[in-house]
């Protein structure tokens, strides 16, 4: 028998990450080939041309998967019955720019669109935050969205944690998909730790570690974390754009993982409620490794932290308490 279709907001959908993820969702990229979708998409009135465009490009494509869409300057219309909300809109960095200047702008945004989605999404509606600055704006959303679940509220970091398995991949000249369990710990921003210290790569004669397969400590305590920390600024460098197409196929991974599971024997990274494990501090959003089953995630637990990664672990989260008092601060 056919599912019933999954309605997913994308916010921000005329924009660039928008354009890109769109018709992943509308292709099955992220729920799977046999699951029917309804796009919300929402933008604001100066895009609302723009917004107008997406939606006939998406029916000019005849996805047999979408089953309807949505696209509106509405908010409320916008977060009506949506069962997974991807909150991309607001205002992206520029070339010089670091996160804490994005700050003041978006997260008003995520203070009134939290009080839209408590009230207008479908009940256990998963949430996933890309806008920048992505941990703090979740946060805000959660703070500001008392009714939805905490565990529901997530920020991207899995495109960072691509990122990572990237690097080690092109180092190693192996393929990414032989490479699995970096982790992206705090927050998705210059200070995040790329940890390769649990990370493994399939061989022909089994999971090799990744430390010993590369034997560079320099390499993987210096350049291998600075790429991955500075990769977002290196595209923009690059594109004169922030990155898109790697952030929407981010974006599809960590919703499909979330709502599908992880493989066995594998975790991923993502933004998530500090309960306080591995001594960060609680009431955070934070990146942890977790494991998904039966669309709920778990943070590992029990992974040694060396003194090198303990210090890594904790000034992203210096960093994240910061941008919290901040966030206030701009709403206030
Ligand atoms: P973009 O400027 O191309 O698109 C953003 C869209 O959001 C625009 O169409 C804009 O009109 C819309 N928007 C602005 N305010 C809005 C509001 N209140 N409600 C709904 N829509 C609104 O930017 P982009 O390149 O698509 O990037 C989007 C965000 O994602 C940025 O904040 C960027 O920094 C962030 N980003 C995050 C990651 C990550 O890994 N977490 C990666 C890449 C980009
Ligand atoms: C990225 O990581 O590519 C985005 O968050 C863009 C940025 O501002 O770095």
């Amino acid at each position: 028998m056919a599912k019933e279709p999954v309605r997913v907001l994308v916010t921000g959908a005329a924009g660039q990450i928008g354009y890109a993820l769109v018709p992943m969702i509308a292709r099955g990229v992220m729920l799977g080939a046999d699951q029917p979708v309804i796009l919300h998409m929402l933008d604001i009135p100066p895009a609302a041309e723009a917004l107008n465009g997406v939606k006939m490009e998406l029916v000019d494509a005849a996805f047999p998967l979408l089953k309807g869409v949505v696209a509106t300057t509405d908010v409320v219309e916008a977060c009506t019955g949506v069962n997974i909300a991807i909150m991309v809109g607001g205002f992206p960095r520029k070339e010089g720019m670091e996160r804490k200047d994005v700050m003041s702008k978006n997260v008003s945004i995520y203070k009134s669109q939290a009080s839209a989605l408590e009230k207008h999404a479908a009940a256990n509606c998963k949430v996933l935050v890309v806008a920048n600055p992505a941990n703090t704006n979740a946060l805000i959303l959660k703070e500001f969205a008392p009714s939805i679940p905490q565990k529901n509220i997530t920020c991207l970091t899995r495109l960072d944690h691509n990122r990572a398995l990237g690097q080690v991949s092109e180092r190693l000249n192996v393929q990414v998909s032989d490479v699995k369990n970096v982790i992206i710990w705090g927050n998705h921003s210059s200070t995040q730790y790329p940890d390769v210290s649990h990370a493994t790569v399939k061989t022909p004669s089994g999971e090799k570690p990744v430390p010993a397969l590369i034997a560079d400590d320099a390499w993987l305590k210096g350049e291998f974390i600075t790429t991955v920390q500075q990769r977002g600024a290196a595209i923009i460098k690059a594109r004169k754009l922030s990155s898109a197409l790697s952030a929407a196929s981010s974006a599809c991974d960590h919703i499909r993982d979330w709502v599908l599971g992880t493989p066995e024997g594998t975790w991923v990274s993502m933004g998530v409620y500090s309960d306080g494990s591995y001594n960060v501090p609680a009431g955070l959003i934070y990146s942890f490794p977790v494991t998904c089953c039966n669309g709920e995630w778990t943070i590992v637990q029990g992974l040694s932290i060396d003194d090198f990664s303990r210090k890594k672990l904790d000034l992203t989260a210096e960093e994240l308490t910061e941008e919290k008092a901040l966030a206030y601060s701009c709403l206030s």
